[in-house]
């Protein structure tokens, strides 16, 4: 028996799968939301005979996605996608996310961004008037992060944000570390303004390799309730 928010979340996913189709290029996400749809795909490809070439967006969609059968490849071998379902951790009412809770913001952004559609799949929790109250994946090199991390703090003085504190993630007493090797700093904003301009400023920082802050890329979201309900929204 799942839980009302599990529930929720696999709602959006099980509706998400609808969307794809035989023969397509499908970005799978990364995350608890993404791992439904991943597991959902893989029973159609055993069951229903589907045929699909995934390009996963982290080592451990990799792993699920080989479990259940889908035949994974990588993005330089499909180049472009036509689809990709993955999670997020905020969507405002413009489609814009807040990703990279998981930690891989950096692949999901590659692949949403190569892809002709991208549909993100949410329970309803993460639905925000204003993006900002999770805090901001920020993935940087770790040679100089401390130079890194009190450039980004001094950057976010003069942007239109409401905090500008922000934490190393860890993984118990070591840093997190992304597939590609580098490390996360957490932003905590608590109110994104200007969030076209925070993803580009963050960018231009040469400690910074990416953003958790999705602008522009999510087509559609669809939203799951824990009554079981599903909304899409687009
Ligand atoms: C992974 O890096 C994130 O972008 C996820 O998409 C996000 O954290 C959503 O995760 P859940 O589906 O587990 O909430």
């Amino acid at each position: 028996e799942l839980s009302p928010i599990d529930k929720a979340k696999f709602v959006a996913a099980k509706r998400s799968v609808d969307f794809v189709e035989h023969g397509m290029r499908v970005g799978l996400g990364t995350g608890s939301t993404a791992a439904w749809m991943v597991r959902c795909l893989g029973e159609m490809v055993r069951e229903d005979g589907l045929k699909i070439k995934g390009v996963p967006t982290s080592t451990r969609t990799a792993q699920l996605a080989r479990e259940v059968g889908i035949e994974v490849i990588s993005l330089d071998e499909a180049k472009w996608l036509d689809l990709t379902i993955d999670g997020a951790d905020e969507f405002d009412g413009d489609l814009n996310l807040i990703k990279g809770g998981g930690g891989a913001l950096l692949q999901e952004k590659i692949v949403a961004t190569a892809s002709d559609q991208m549909i993100v799949i949410a329970d309803i929790g993460k639905q925000v008037d204003h993006l900002g109250a999770f805090p901001l994946p920020v993935e940087v090199i770790p040679f100089g992060w401390q130079t890194t991390q009190a450039l980004v703090e001094e950057t976010l003085i003069s942007m239109d944000v409401l905090g500008r504190n922000s934490t190393l993630r860890m993984n118990g007493a070591r840093p997190f570390v992304t597939d590609e090797g580098n490390y996360i700093l957490d932003l905590h904003l608590n109110r994104i303004g200007e969030a076209r301009q925070l993803a580009m400023v963050l960018n231009q920082m040469p400690g910074v390799v990416e953003n958790g802050l999705f602008i522009d890329i999510c087509d559609s979201v669809i939203v799951g309730y824990g009554d079981g309900r599903v909304e899409v929204r687009d």
